[in-house]
């Protein structure tokens, strides 16, 4: 157990790199798996590992790849000719959704894929069987085919959590129609943006879905959609909806003649029919998934058919534990990479049931998630530290009040503070199921950091080692390997290729290259994997044993309740405004949903500050992207804290709103403002009742580095 760290020197100030923050970290005690987990799991011996060093890559990755039906096999496991653009399992030729689908009705037909719970508990759930999901996805896909959509054209859905979402995403997959789903809470706005990048001619979205008891108006945001669209020359010919309640429309909103249908009007026509799925090469794009990045434009991360469906395939199956006779429950939505690899993709190819909830996880009251475990009888559950603590924080007692039992639970999208890691795993899981911490990212297609389930004991807040066929590193800003056990902070990246890591950004090819293989890269030449480690934009800590502690974000990105957003996103949308002139959004810790966005803007010269100015700016944010980003302060200041350069040092003011301390500001054009801004701040704050919070060394981490890159 790695308890040696006292004689790590607090000297962070005379480091260079920001990065290289030293961590001080009380470990935590190992929680070994239980038993009975170990007694029933896919991967139980050791020696797996074996299978996985780095003398047997890429091949070893031929197992995951061996886990689907293929069309025909591939010729080479892994070719690097035009490195970093990795391509796995190239001739190989296989379909997404006839893996998902198809090839389970020969002994699974009658069996639940799906079950849908829909938000009011007097609606019943709804079991989709693997033979009526075959049926749906081939009758959909008969619409998209009579559209004239074919393999390789984009589409967009901007759907909420419905079986019609999983519906439509096999079916493009069945045709090779690559799907960019947005996610439901997103903005009309964002969703256009979105449209416009990947060259969407189709949007495919739903009158209404029940949020928090209300049955949301869905369809107004495809109007927005279109219109943001259109701004960027891309026009959307056709809007398909689905009907909340199919036969009677939900919404408000006009229907656009000769542009918007409903759906179910269109399948009325398709009964029955089959679409054969088309034989894909593993290379060809499955979908997108648009995540933020450090400038304004949201990166459309390309995922690919072969290599990105052996990789959640593998993972649903050793990490995830799934085996078919399971009923699988992940709360996250299928609007962001976990609900595309892990309730749709990964589940599916291995023929599980997989769950799928409506609507907020505390609605009616904090008890709905532990009602739908025991009617369902779910057995593994799948979640985020920002619902794990806000369900512990309004219903800390509720789970011992149901009887269900988990085997297996999940945590993903954000560090987990270990006392909340502990309720989670005593409370929530009743001390019967192991947990694991998984790290991940929109662009690797799958987790790349988490314990083997039945294998590796669980070590609160870290995610673990590194997954199987993983190799990572931490690196200092010199490339210099940062030690286990140092107890300090670098950039983790991993060494090599695996088959679930996005293929390129689309249409920005220049800038898959610079964010994540530039920087560790010393030959461009080069097409041997050793020469392009992948820079993941976190920053980690590796403890003695071996075990990863993942501390957040080294760029520019927020990550609020688990959700990416980038500051300049949020920036750009302030700056609509007409009265404003400058624009900077920092991140300040928040007991629920791990950061919340706080706005500094300055006004352009002879205006005044008022809560009008104030409003216009929470209205732009929550337009252009959504709920989600809305700030939790705005703060009208009469100058931003600069470097002589003229560049805004947003870690002084992440710091201000985070009432640490400021650190170093001789370096500013004007330090003086800092002692302003402080005090404007931080009263108003004292006054709205926001006490300072002491922060953790995780957190203060990423507040002091902020905006460093
Ligand atoms: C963070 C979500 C700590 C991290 C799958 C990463 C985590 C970003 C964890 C990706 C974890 C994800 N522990 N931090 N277990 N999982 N992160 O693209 O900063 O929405 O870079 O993918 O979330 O967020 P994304």
């Amino acid at each position: 157990m790695a308890d040696d760290l006292d004689d790590v020197t607090d000297d962070e100030t005379s480091e260079s790199s920001e990065a290289l923050i030293a961590v001080h970290w009380r470990e935590e005690g190992y929680y070994p798996p239980p038993a009975k987990f170990v007694a029933q799991a896919n991967a139980s011996d050791p020696a797996i590992r074996e299978q996985f060093t780095e003398d047997k890559f890429p091949d070893c990755f031929t197992a995951y790849a061996d886990l689907l039906t293929w069309f025909k096999p591939w010729d080479t496991v892994l070719d690097t000719s035009n490195a970093p653009f990795w391509k796995w399992f190239v001739g190989g030729e296989l379909n997404a959704s006839y893996n998902c689908v198809d090839r389970h009705l020969a002994d699974k037909a009658n069996k639940a894929a799906l079950i849908w719970v829909p938000e009011p508990e007097s609606e019943a759930h709804q079991a989709i069987t693997y033979r009526e999901l075959y049926v749906r996805v081939n009758e959909f896909a008969a619409v998209l085919k009579e559209l004239g959509l074919k393999a390789g054209d984009r589409i967009t859905f901007h759907m909420p959590m419905i079986p019609e979402l999983p519906v439509a995403m096999l079916a493009a997959a069945r045709l090779g129609i690559i799907h960019s789903q947005v996610f439901a809470g997103f903005s009309g706005t964002a969703a256009g943006h979105r449209i416009a990048d990947s060259g969407s001619t189709v949007l495919v979205t739903v009158d209404g879905y029940y949020r928090s008891g209300d049955l949301l108006d869905h369809k107004v945001k495809a109007d927005e959609a279109v219109e943001a669209a259109a701004k960027e020359g891309q026009q959307v010919d056709k809007v398909l909806v689905f009907r909340r309640y199919p036969g009677r429309y939900s919404a408000k909103t006009p229907m656009v003649e000769g542009r918007d249908v409903f759906v179910d009007d269109l399948l009325a026509a398709h009964k029955g029919e089959i679409v054969e799925p088309v034989a894909l090469k593993a290379t060809d794009p499955l979908f997108l998934m648009y995540t933020s990045g450090t400038t304004g434009r949201p990166k459309g991360c390309q995922h690919s058919v072969g290599g990105y469906m052996s990789y959640v395939a593998g993972t649903s199956k050793y990490y995830q534990d799934i085996h078919p006779d399971d009923t699988y429950w992940c709360m996250a939505d299928i609007g962001w990479i976990t609900g595309h690899s892990y309730i749709v993709y990964g589940p599916l190819s291995l023929g599980t049931t997989s769950v799928i909830y409506e609507g907020t996880p505390n609605y009616p009251d904090p008890a709905r998630p532990w009602r739908v475990a025991k009617q369902l009888g779910v057995n593994i559950f799948h979640t985020s530290p920002t619902s794990i603590r806000m369900l512990r924080k309004v219903g800390p007692d509720e789970p011992a009040k149901y009887d269900y039992h988990f085997k297996h639970m999940t945590t993903v999208g954000e560090p987990i503070e270990p006392e909340v890691w502990r309720w989670y795993y005593q409370t929530v899981g009743k001390g019967e199921a192991v947990i694991v911490d998984t790290w991940w990212q929109t662009e690797t297609g799958g987790f790349l950091g988490s314990t083997l389930p039945a294998i590796d004991p669980m070590k609160p807040g870290s995610c673990g080692p590194m997954a199987l066929g993983i190799y990572a590193t931490i690196l200092d800003e010199d490339a210099n390997e940062v030690p286990a056990g140092s107890g300090k902070a670098g950039n983790i990246c991993i060494r090599n290729p695996w088959p679930g890591v996005f293929q390129t950004i689309w249409g920005q090819p220049e800038r898959f290259v610079s964010t994540y293989y530039a920087k560790y890269n010393k030959d461009p030449k080069s097409t041997d994997w050793h020469d392009w480690p992948y820079f993941a934009g976190d920053g980690a800590v590796q403890a003695a044993d071996g075990y990863f502690r993942i501390l957040g974000r080294v760029d520019d990105v927020i990550n609020v309740a688990g959700h990416r957003l980038g500051t300049k996103e949020l920036e750009s949308a302030a700056l609509t405004v007409p009265e404003i002139a400058e624009a900077a959004a920092v991140p300040v810790v928040d007991d629920i949903r791990g950061r919340v966005v706080e706005m500094y803007v300055s006004l352009k010269p002879g205006l005044d500050p008022s809560p009008e100015i104030e409003a216009k700016v929470r209205d732009a944010i929550v337009t252009d992207i959504g709920k989600i980003a809305r700030p939790k302060n705005i703060w009208i200041v009469p100058d931003m804290p600069k470097t002589r350069s003229g560049k805004i040092m947003r870690r002084v003011i992440a710091a201000t709103s985070n009432f640490a301390d400021t650190g170093d500001i001789t370096t500013l054009a004007n330090p003086e403002v800092v002692e302003k801004i402080r005090e404007q701040v931080q009263t108003a704050k004292r006054a709205k009742g926001e006490a300072p919070r002491e922060l953790s060394e995780t957190e203060l981490h990423e507040i002091k580095s902020f905006g460093a890159e």
